[in-house]
């Protein structure tokens, strides 16, 4: 119950990211039945959608549709999916794990740095939707500064629709009213059956073995635990720990092995509901094998001469679905860990910080622009410079490709041993990647595992990101073998985690790269 109270307390208090009209990925373990399932609660493209929608005139991808417009909404995820994790796992009723964010909202809370700054610097954009500029800056237009109250009436009150109805009283009723009511007024697609048909899906979690442990994550419409499982596995044929943490050496194995994995991304990965995605050939240690065996380890690979590597085309991978009868940068993750060992990996997000900017009058929330994540055109790179094509297409209830990767690691006997996760786009799975093979191979406990400096790549652009921290040296060996460096003016990730110790004691620990997270011992 834990992380549903969690999931509506920050649509309150957290809202560039924490959502009710967002969507997210909910990977859980059952301590009793040693079970593991993800919980797909993603949006879903509109019915009136069309895969054309976000092209202009001349055929280009206009950004300004698929990301501020009310087309970029997609159809809203996050309180099924809430509601659904309650009541199939939850120990309480939705009446209590609601409560406290109906208080958050209804009384207020005092608004911290992180809020007032966070806001304060997005003025420009929220400030132009005048809903959104009535609920998050004061009458005036002046900013909350730290330590005022922050009250949302109109949220509350969503959240007393929610409470009292469940998913009716956020997918039918007066909420959904005012959501189609705004939609049609802005010119978005969402409509009240689209409202009606949104399905929160159970899937496999996608799982594989590194060395002695398991590590199980969200499967498509993510791309997160499909890659992850790639990419350990790749790194599994080398002695990783003797090579050293962030030495070249590493980081080139690294960078080589994320640049062939998000190709395949690129080609390979979209909602499984409308597209065969090769989920067992890409996390086949066979094909690692063959990954492994074409990189080079003295020299850089141009991103030019790779290609998505299964050499399947991509084309005949789509489904002939009857879209939508069937059950189907910035984000935020939590995760919590119960005395019995039940453990949730969550993560979910509005896509960029408030989404599109656009509130719902009446409804106190935020709409997502999730659409973004689809693939307007194929060979244009979408907010966080991914490429796609046929498989992450535009469809009708449709679910946009997704990077985020809630994932939960176990031990030999299948008890878990971590459970993590990340936002950051593109560069939450390779995160997430960072911080499991710092804790697995290098040894190190969570909140060092969590702080140390990170790396990226994505196979376009051709750049190898680095955060401050990377030695100089490593830089120059690394520029000399033929990677083009680029410093980043943001941080890579910003995970929160919760390890069990050697010693059984459960260790939590928030990334120290963003402000107000934290960690509250069970
Ligand atoms: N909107 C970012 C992601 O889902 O990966």
């Amino acid at each position: 119950y834990a992380a549903v109270a969690t999931g509506f307390a920050l649509a309150v208090t957290l809202p560039r990211a924490g959502n009710l009209a967002g969507g997210g990925f909910m990977v859980i373990h059952l301590a009793g039945g040693k079970k593991t399932i993800a919980l797909d609660y993603r949006e879903m493209a509109p019915m009136a959608s069309e895969r054309s929608m976000f092209l202009d005139k001349k055929g280009d991808a206009d950004k300004q549709l698929s990301r501020y417009s009310a087309l970029s909404s997609g159809v809203p995820g996050t309180v099924a999916g809430l509601v659904h994790a309650q009541a199939n796992y939850g120990t309480l009723t939705l009446k209590e794990v609601i409560q406290p964010a109906i208080m958050l909202a209804r009384d207020g809370f005092p608004v911290n740095v992180d809020l007032s700054n966070s806001l304060a610097s997005r003025f420009e954009r929220l400030s132009k939707n005048s809903a959104s500029k009535s609920y998050f800056f004061k009458e005036n237009g002046e900013f909350y500064q730290p330590g005022e109250f922050f009250v949302q009436t109109h949220l509350a009150n969503t959240l007393e629709r929610i409470s009292k109805d469940g998913v009716s009283g956020f997918y039918e009723g007066h909420t959904a009213q005012l959501i189609v009511d705004e939609m049609r007024r802005l010119g978005g697609l969402i409509s009240e059956d689209d409202l009606k048909n949104y399905r929160v899906v159970t899937r496999e979690p996608v799982c594989g073995i590194f060395h002695k442990n398991t590590i199980c994550a969200m499967p498509p419409p993510s791309s997160g635990g499909v890659h992850l499982i790639q990419m350990l596995n790749i790194l599994e044929g080398w002695d990783l720990k003797s090579l050293g943490h962030n030495s070249a050496a590493y980081i080139h194995r690294l960078t080589e092995v994320m640049r062939r994995a998000y190709a395949d991304r690129s080609a390979y990965l979209g909602d499984p509901d409308f597209y065969s995605v090769p989920i067992d050939q890409i996390v086949h240690k066979e094909y690692a094998d063959s990954l492994r065996s074409g990189i080079s380890l003295v020299k850089a690979t141009a991103s030019t001469d790779i290609q998505p590597g299964l050499g399947i085309d991509p084309e005949t991978l789509i489904l002939n679905s009857g879209h939508g009868d069937k059950e189907s940068s910035e984000t935020t993750h939590f995760s919590t860990w119960d005395r019995w060992g039940n453990v949730v990996s969550n993560t979910t997000t509005l896509n960029f910080s408030y989404g599109n900017g656009i509130s719902i009058p009446g409804a106190g929330f935020l709409m997502n622009n999730e659409m973004d994540d689809f693939s307007a055109k194929p060979g244009t790179p979408n907010a966080f410079g991914l490429l796609g094509g046929a498989a992450n297409a535009v469809e009708p209830y449709k679910r946009p490709l997704s990077s985020m990767t809630p994932a939960i690691v176990f031990d030999e006997k299948g008890l878990p041993l971590l459970v993590t996760g990340s936002p950051g786009g593109s560069t939450i799975i390779t995160t997430v990647l960072q911080t499991i093979l710092n804790v697995l191979v290098f040894e190190m406990g969570i909140a060092e595992a969590s702080s140390v400096p990170r790396i990226h790549h994505q196979w376009f652009p051709d750049k190898l990101l680095f955060e401050s921290g990377v030695s100089p040296d490593t830089l120059s060996i690394l520029s000399d073998m033929g990677h083009d460096i680029s410093d980043v003016d943001y941080v890579i990730g910003a995970t929160q985690s919760i390890q069990r110790g050697s010693n059984g004691t459960i260790l939590g620990a928030p990334d120290p790269r963003r402000p107000g997270a934290g960690a509250v011992p069970q």
